[in-house]
This record gives C-alpha cells, sequence and structure tokens, in this order.
C-alpha cells in the first residue's frame, strides 16, 4: 500500500541532504530534514543556507513559510513523522586515503531503525561502496522487529554543485535499487512530483528499476567515467604539449562525434572537488576487495594524470621566471604570483580537494609570495589553507605580481582586462591553468602567456 504522497525525511542535511529536503519540499511533499548539528538545523530552520547553492535560499525561505518544510534534531520526530526516510549523511574517505568511511551511514540509520514503530522505507542517497545497501538491510534488521516490515531501497543522486537544484527538480534520470513491488510503489511515490513538474513541460525522466548493487554502483561508475573523460583529455594535453597540438581544438574536434560527446572535455588544472577524486579512490578500493582490483587499475592512472596537472602549473610557472626546474621543484624565491581562484571549480564555494589551492600551497612552498583571491571561496579556503596570504580583490592581488595564475574560470577572470591588470602587475606572465582566457587579448596586450 503505497501511500499517495508520502511524507519524506532526509537524514543528514549537508549539501546533498539540505538540497534534496527543500526541493522535494517544492515538489510538494511534506519534508523533515534531520541532522545531529544543532547549530546547521537552527540556520536552516531560520531560513539560512549553510553553504552557496544558487537558487537554494529563495526555496527554502518559500518553503519553510508554507508549512511543507521543517528541520529536528531529533530521530524519534524523524521515525514518527516519515514514509520515507533517505539517507543522505556523508561518506569520507578513510584514514587510510582509500576505502570511503560508513561510520556515520551506520550512526543514521542504527538511530533511524531504534526509533521506527511503523513500516517505512529506508533509502540510501550517500555514495558508498557497492555491498553497502545489503549492510543496511542486516542492520535495519538487527534494531526493528520482523512485523514491522521495515525496508531498505537504494537511489543515487547526480548532483553538480551549481545546478543542484535543477539538478533535482529536473534530473535526467532516476535510478532505483529495490527489492520488493512494495519499495517500488513507494519510492515512485516518492519521485512522482518530479515525473508531473516533467509531464506538465513535455519531458520525460527516465526511470531505471534495478537491483541493489547495480543502483551502488551507477553512482560510481558515472563519476569514474566523468573522471577518466577529464583526465583522457589532459592527457591528450600532455601528448599536444610536446607534439606542439592544441588540445582545445583537438577536444573540439573529437566531441562532435555524438559517441564522444563535447562535454567534460575542458583540458586544465584537473578535476577536484568532494566527489570525482575520494570516489574514484573508494570504488578502487572496493573492487580491490571484491577481487577485481585488476578491472579499475587504469583509475590509478586516471588520479595520477590529473596530480600531474598541478606540477605542470609550477613547470610553467618556472619557465616564464625562468627558474630552474630541479629535482624538487622550481625555486621561486624573491618571485609573487597572483593565484586567481580557490574553488574546485565556478560558481561554488567548495574548497575541497580542489586543484587551484593546492597548486597555490605547492607554489608557496617553491618559495613565491603567492596572494590568492576567489570571488566566492575565501572564506572556506582560509579555514583549509590558514597559510597562504588572501587579497579582498583581483586587482589587489594582481597588484606588484610577476606572474598571475588563473587556476578556477570564475566569469569575472574570463571578462578581466588584460590591459588594466597589465598596469597593475610587475610582469606581465600569465599561466591559464583552465585555458579560459582569450589568449589572443591577452598576448596582444603584452603578455607572455601559457595555457595548459
Ligand atoms: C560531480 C559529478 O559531475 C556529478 O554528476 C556528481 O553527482 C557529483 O560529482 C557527486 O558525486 O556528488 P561536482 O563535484 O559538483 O559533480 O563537479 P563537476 O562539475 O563534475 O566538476 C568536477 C571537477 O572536474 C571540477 O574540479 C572541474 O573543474 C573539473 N572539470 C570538469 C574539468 O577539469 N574539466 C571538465 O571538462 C569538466
Amino acid at each position: 500500500s503505497g501511500a499517495a504522497r508520502p511524507r519524506l525525511t532526509f537524514l543528514g542535511v549537508g549539501y546533498l541532504g539540505a538540497t534534496y529536503a527543500i526541493c522535494f519540499a517544492e515538489l510538494g511533499y511534506e519534508v523533515m530534514g534531520v541532522d545531529v548539528d544543532p547549530e546547521r538545523i537552527a540556520r536552516l530552520g531560520e531560513g539560512e543556507v549553510p553553504f552557496h547553492e544558487p537558487g537554494l535560499d529563495e526555496l527554502l525561505r518559500r518553503n519553510l513559510a508554507s508549512g511543507r518544510l521543517r528541520f529536528s534534531t531529533s530521530y524519534e520526530e524523524a521515525a514518527e513523522f516519515g514514509d520515507v526516510h533517505f539517507i543522505c549523511v556523508g561518506t569520507p574517505q578513510r584514514a587510510d586515503g582509500m576505502g570511503a568511511d560508513l561510520s556515520y551511514v551506520e550512526a543514521s540509520v542504527s538511530s533511524l531503525a531504534q526509533n521506527l514503530t511503523r513500516k517505512a522505507l529506508i533509502v540510501g542517497k550517500s555514495t558508498v561502496p557497492v555491498g553497502t545497501a545489503e549492510w543496511i538491510e542486516q542492520l535495519v534488521g538487527k534494531h526493528t522487529p520482523a512485523d514491522l516490515g521495515v525496508e531498505v531501497a537504494w537511489s543515487p543522486e547526480f548532483l553538480q554543485e551549481g545546478f543542484a537544484v535543477e539538478d533535482v527538480l529536473r534530473p535526467n534520470r532516476i535510478v532505483v535499487g529495490v527489492k520488493s513491488e512494495w519499495a517500488n510503489g513507494m519510492l515512485y511515490a516518492a519521485h512522482k512530483g518530479v515525473f508531473d513538474l516533467a509531464a506538465t513541460e513535455d519531458r520525460e525522466v527516465p526511470l531505471v528499476v534495478t537491483d541493489f548493487a547495480t543502483a551502488e554502483l551507477v553512482k560510481v561508475a558515472a563519476n569514474a567515467f566523468l573522471a577518466t573523460k577529464i583526465s583522457f583529455i589532459n592527457a591528450m594535453a600532455e601528448v599536444c604539449e610536446v607534439a606542439g597540438g592544441d588540445v582545445t581544438q583537438l577536444a573540439k574536434a573529437i566531441g562532435y562525434d555524438p559517441r564522444i560527446g563535447n562535454r567534460f572535455l575542458q583540458a586544465g588544472v584537473g578535476f577536484g572537488g568532494g566527489c570525482l577524486p575520494k570516489d574514484i579512490r573508494a570504488f578502487q578500493a572496493r573492487a580491490q576487495e571484491l577481487g577485481a582490483g585488476e578491472a579499475l587499475r587504469f583509475l590509478h592512472e586516471v588520479d595520477l594524470i590529473n596530480m600531474r596537472r598541478r606540477n605542470r602549473v609550477l613547470q610553467l610557472a618556472a619557465e616564464l621566471l625562468n627558474r630552474r626546474y630541479g629535482p624538487a621543484g622550481p625555486d621561486l624565491s624573491g618571485t609573487r604570483i597572483a593565484v586567481l581562484g580557490a574553488t574546485f571549480k565556478p560558481n561554488s564555494d567548495d574548497v575541497r580537494d580542489a586543484p587551484a589551492l593546492a597548486v597555490a600551497a605547492l607554489l608557496r612552498k617553491a618559495g613565491s609570495d603567492v596572494r590568492v583571491y576567489d570571488p566566492q571561496g575565501m572564506e572556506n579556503a582560509r579555514k583549509a589553507q590558514p597559510d597562504l596570504t588572501y587579497e579582498a580583490t583581483m586587482d589587489d592581488a594582481v597588484r606588484d605580481a610577476d606572474l598571475v595564475c588563473v587556476l578556477t574560470e570564475w566569469a569575472d577572470f574570463r571578462n578581466a582586462d588584460p590591459a588594466a591588470l597589465g598596469e597593475l602587475a610587475a610582469g606581465r606572465r600569465v599561466v591559464d591553468g583552465r585555458n579560459c582566457l582569450d589568449s589572443t587579448a591577452w598576448t596582444q596586450a603584452g603578455w607572455e602567456y601559457r595555457g595548459m
């Protein structure tokens, strides 16, 4: 008996859970967001989104006002309230650097299960190693009486930071891993708002109904593919550099083949963020455990190509500044470098595993006086790399710099006037770490330009 409009809880209201909770309230569901962090819950309850995501603030305030959305620190309240419970807690990289840490998943599932007094569906959404759904099912079995009939399902998410609201309201597919018709029906009801919205816009959202393992694997396979695509084009960039080719034109030319596609072929300083780097490592670790390590050995290479891009910026910096690049890297002492960009991509304030910030730290370690500026990421960057020097504006960062490195492709940087910046800089040298600048315009303004 699938409820027509099940009540939903999102357990863990970090980036993922908060975005889903808010968007599903917008779709018309009664929603509760739950977290063990009282400060986070208080802020959300007051209408403040604790991270940067375009469009989300307005939806939060509107749906708090509508009464459809509430926040709580209580798993007891969550158990009482919800028909379908989505697990959205974090799965950080384990201390050993490879596998995923499932302690938050375990804690949240146990707390919920212990408080359940009626039949409900528990749906995993966090990115996890394949096999986790089965394990959660056993965990739930331990904490709830069998006659309650609590069931488990899996439904991965594919949010991109900066586009998360659209990705939830208008996803390009919904994937569910289920074991029963009841679970299938409940999950359909829990997503009916998404299908209805699509219907009013004359779109269709493909639905893939599958088993637990496939649903779990879809997520990591998709991220592994995207990471591989980026490293592929960065590997081509390495070859272009020695062969004298232009990787941007190469990407454009291969991208016209629809089997390849033109997206995610932007060569540069590589991928970062809270997902791709961690996911490809955890996926390899899991495959190894399962005895299929060889199948994913190429992901190690994907990771290596990605990390080499950071050193490539150091090489280009040394080249432009006429410094030797020794076995321990370049000696950049006595130079000043402006690093433009700190976040892992534009339109985000997220600096987790950000190539820009990592390169800034490497340049500083090489002895340079590094000045960092980012339009949105300064607060998080200061916390992550407190030793770096931050400037309040792009102009302040560029003033008196011997070299400018653009490492995140913010529109502010792409649209900057190279002539005006040239007046401020001590030397007109620029490394375009994202191949995002108009190289002709910069060169005409007297800059010595190097792309990736
Ligand atoms: C990524 C995936 O794109 C989402 O589909 C997925 O849901 C999400 O991870 C997740 O697992 O939660 P996200 O981390 O927000 O989303 O960022 P992306 O837009 O994928 O960018 C990742 C990194 O790749 C950025 O550092 C970006 O600069 C870099 N990138 C991207 C390139 O270097 N070149 C490209 O062509 C594209």
